[in-house]
């Protein structure tokens, strides 16, 4: 039987159906008292899912998209910037600014690691003539499935002096991220993640720190422009033609995380995340990352066991039971695969996923005690 896909990859994520019928009325226009309205909610519950006080732009690009826009509005050439590289997406920020024009240094830890403080405190250390202006880094890297501790590396940084600019991706509605708290200077997201709608829509929160570097960036990026598409948030408009559709999807798709809560959200993250683990340890497959203090509660990364080739097991997963996972990348390809339990995932779809994962690898001929796996879930699920 076709048709009932379930994607576990670490996004686009599964849209609730509210959201999705939404999307799916016809557009409305986007200088309509109408729309403005929408976008005032819109704007609003942002703060709430970002914890913030500061204004969220919202841009119709993806999260790279927030990424370039981050970067371009500070970036002067020749800066110094400082990109902390736990995988792919870390790696991303340093190329960006690289592209800037921006004088790039890392660092940066093997695959499956997280950035140690201690690192990031000796290499700031080092810059007396504190030239570093910027240092970027990523809460959830999605290519490893490992949590920087945000908080910690953010503190380091202020007492630098330099701005931090966090990748919010695979963080923000799945893990605990409070940026005004914190103190992260800019933080940004996409929309097909924790957001719960589909790709296609991303967005920045800078605060004041940030806000005077970007007074004396020269050549800030026009679309991206964070001056321009402020000025649209406090008047409720955008700066250009959004995604409507999308934007009337996220504005149901924020009622439903207020409707749960920010704080039962992360605990049901938390929670599924945690079992899943227990779970593929009881199948007898190895965990890419194994300090369970270090691991997202997003994504998990997975070993396929000797003999068993990850394609063959998304072969299965998919063909046979409609689920599907995530390859590894670059490097990665074919060493491990990717769950994603983000956005509107229920401990429904972890049983399912588990049940189905079980079923593919006895199919496949890993040996192991076939209802452990699922055993395992269900006993870390009704821990409380
Ligand atoms: C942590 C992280 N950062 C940035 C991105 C880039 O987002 P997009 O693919 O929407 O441009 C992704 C995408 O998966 C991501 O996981």
């Amino acid at each position: 039987m076709k048709d009932k896909t379930f994607l576990m990859i670490p996004g686009p994520t599964p849209v609730p159906e509210r959201v999705l019928l939404e999307t799916a009325k016809h557009p409305m226009g986007h200088r309509s008292s109408e729309f403005s309205k929408i976008l005032e909610a819109v704007y609003q519950d942002l703060k709430y899912v970002f914890q913030t006080k500061n204004d969220v732009i919202v841009y119709t690009a993806s999260g790279t998209g927030a990424m370039d826009a981050a970067l371009s509005n500070l970036i002067n050439e020749g800066d110094k910037v400082l990109s902390l590289v736990i995988g792919n997406f870390g790696s991303r920020w340093a190329k960006i600014a690289a592209a800037l024009g921006a004088d790039v240094d890392k660092i940066e830890v093997e695959a499956g690691q997280a950035i140690n403080p201690e690192d990031l405190r000796a290499k700031l250390n080092q810059d007396n003539e504190k030239k570093i202006k910027i240092v970027t880094l990523t809460q959830n890297e999605t290519s490893t499935g490992v949590t920087n501790d945000v908080k910690t590396l953010v503190k380091i940084i202020r007492e630098h002096g330099a701005l931090s600019v966090v990748d919010g991706v695979t963080s923000l509605g799945a893990m605990e991220c409070k940026p005004d708290e914190w103190g992260i200077d800019v933080l940004i997201s996409g929309s097909q993640k924790g957001f719960m709608i589909p790709p296609g829509l991303s967005f920045l929160v800078a605060n004041e720190r940030a806000w005077e570097v970007h007074k004396q960036c020269k050549r800030p990026d026009f679309y991206f422009n964070w001056t321009t598409n402020r000025k649209s948030v406090l008047e409720n408009s955008t700066a250009f033609t959004p995604n409507v559709s999308l934007i009337c999807g996220l504005k149901v798709a924020l009622e439903m995380m207020k409707e749960e809560g920010l704080e039962n959200i992360i605990k049901r993250h938390t929670k599924i995340a945690k079992a899943l683990r227990s779970a593929i340890r009881a199948i007898g497959l190895k965990l890419f990352v194994e300090d369970d203090s270090i691991a997202s509660t997003s994504i998990t990364a997975i070993l396929p066991p000797d003999g068993i080739s990850v394609p063959e097991i998304r072969k299965v997963l998919k063909n046979d039971y409609d689920i599907v996972v995530a390859n590894g990348q670059n490097a990665l390809k074919d060493k491990i695969f990717r769950m994603g339990t983000l956005g509107f995932v229920s401990e429904r779809d972890a049983i399912t996923a588990i049940g189905s994962l079980e079923a593919t690898m006895h199919k496949l001929g890993h040996k192991f005690e076939l209802g452990a796996g699922v055993a395992a879930l269900i006993k870390e699920l009704n821990r409380g």
